[in-house]
């Protein structure tokens, strides 16, 4: 399974995903591949925000290694689960999608935990209190993508 985590600029929520899957894949010894990308160009090249770095650390996960990419359309066809933090990443992945394939391959990652509810993950970006509520649902979420796809 090659599972790819995306937000807007793949500095605060989905390299936290890709940090929080890996983990649970390794405690699994599963033989998946695990990546994040953003949908925005800002920060490519660019460690998690700090803030992001520091919940993570809380848990014991070490996401200081991970660097910023943008998301780019060889990725809808390389990855076989491609999951959206927002509704806006959502439609920015899809609108590189060329194939029904690949347009099945996009989900919206808290329907992992609450099928059909659309819930977004909330950007932290722009204020200090709501990256541990992120990483809790992030986790959530992540127990949900192994129940479902673990086999
Ligand atoms: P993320 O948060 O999508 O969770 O990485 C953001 C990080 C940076 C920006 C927006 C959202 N930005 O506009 O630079």
């Amino acid at each position: 399974m090659k599972v790819l985590m995306v937000c807007l600029g793949n500095i605060c929520r989905s390299p936290l995903a890709e940090g929080i899957l890996k983990e649970k894949v390794k405690a699994k010894n599963l033989d998946w591949t695990v990546d994040s990308a953003g949908t925005g160009s800002w920060h490519v090249g660019d460690a998690p925000d700090p803030r992001s770095i520091a919940v993570a650390a809380t848990h014991g996960l070490d996401i200081t290694s991970q660097r910023g990419r943008q998301l780019k359309p060889a990725d809808l066809e390389n990855y076989d689960l491609i999951f959206a933090m927002d509704s806006m990443n959502f439609q920015h992945i899809l609108l590189l999608a060329t194939t029904d394939v690949q347009r099945e391959k996009v989900q919206l990652i808290m329907n992992m935990e609450k099928p059909d509810h659309n819930q977004n993950v909330p950007d932290p970006y722009y204020g200090d209190d709501g990256f541990e509520g992120v990483y809790q649902m992030l986790d959530r979420a992540c127990t949900a993508i192994i129940e479902k796809y673990a086999h």
